[in-house]
């Protein structure tokens, strides 16, 4: 009898366990005029058991319809705030006491995003470092620099000699942006945040890249020893952080994702097979830090008509406007 009790015990804690380290997000963009209400969206996630978010900006009816949830919240810090919250102490100071501060009882914070792919070497990326610290001492001040690590979001444009991923560096522009930056993040316990697209490396290397290695359907490592370009792209980023002197840092795959019409590989059978494929390979690591899960945050929600740019940018929906899914995935 408490033989069996005990293995009960056993098995509820490991299902908490299971619960509680689940991998996988879903970012959640709302740049169309055809989309859920806020609330709608958050129960979408409820309903799919999908334990993570990442917002871009801090929505209030995205955070009261957050509240109680459980389900753990990048928020950003959208790029056009930046110059303010850089300039200015008391900006950043306001901005946690409104969008962080009155919701951290019950909505879980875990990363602020202070920006989203800043692009190195311009004006806006003058502001990034300061505006982390800035938003760094208010979350200090509000004690809750155990529970919310201030980060940044950044694209794979820093890097070149991605091939093999461990001849990888950051770029003449991105050093001195990405170098200080590091520093702060590795004081701070904090990890960085990476946007990693295989769909566009292999489209924009159609000659040498396969769409098998993009899809994580390649049979067997290649020469330098990968099997698919996620892990290559990834295991790249790692090793131009080691050249930096932070071998250590952890990278949190803030977006990845593949669009299911407007471009070359673009179907919904090829991004049902990424997505699938993903989440599973998300629970283990890659080739440079084998011990798993990676982190990592499915881009987005829901196809957004607003969208600026190709045409496969208003296509990367794991969700129809109208909540029909477009793909079968389990998030459990
Ligand atoms: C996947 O993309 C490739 C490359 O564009 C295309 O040839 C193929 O038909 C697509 N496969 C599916 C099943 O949609």
């Amino acid at each position: 009898m408490s033989a069996i009790l005990l293995f009960l015990g056993v098995l509820t804690s490991i299902g908490l366990q299971f619960t509680a380290v689940q991998s996988v997000g879903v970012c959640y963009g709302s740049d169309g005029n055809n989309l859920p209400t806020k609330q709608d969206a958050i129960n979408l996630y409820k309903s799919n058991n999908i334990g993570k978010i990442r917002i871009y900006n801090p929505d209030e009816a995205t955070l009261k319809a957050l509240r109680g949830s459980n389900i753990e919240v990048i928020i950003g810090v959208p790029n056009t705030n930046l110059q303010s919250l850089a300039s200015n102490a008391a900006a950043a100071s306001d901005w946690v006491n409104k969008y962080i501060k009155p919701y951290s009882s019950d909505v879980k914070f875990k990363y602020v995003a202070v920006g989203n792919e800043v692009p190195p070497g311009g004006a806006e990326a003058s502001h990034v470092l300061p505006a982390l610290q800035n938003v760094q001492k208010a979350i200090s001040a509000a004690n809750l620099q155990a529970q919310i690590k201030v980060s940044t979001a950044i694209d794979t444009t820093l890097i070149e000699n991605s091939y093999p991923p461990n001849n990888a560096v950051f770029t003449g522009t991105a050093k001195p942006y990405i170098q200080p930056i590091i520093t702060f993040l590795k004081s701070n316990g904090a990890p960085l945040l990476a946007n990693v697209y295989p769909y566009f490396a292999y489209t924009n290397n159609l000659q040498s890249i396969t769409l098998q290695y993009a899809l994580f359907t390649q049979q067997g490592n290649n020469e330098v020893g990968y099997q698919n370009l996620f892990d290559a792209l990834l295991d790249s980023l790692y090793a131009a952080l080691e050249k930096t002197g932070a071998p250590d840092l952890k990278i949190v795959v803030s977006e990845s994702g593949w669009p299911s019409q407007g471009g070359t590989g673009a179907t919904v059978e090829n991004a049902s097979t990424y997505y699938k494929n993903l989440i599973k390979h998300a629970k283990g690591g890659t080739p440079k830090k084998p011990s798993g899960p990676i982190e990592t945050y499915l881009f987005a929600m829901f196809d957004e008509n607003l969208k600026q740019g190709a045409e496969t940018e208003r296509h990367f929906g794991l969700f129809r406007p109208d909540k029909s899914p477009k793909y079968q995935l389990s998030f459990n």
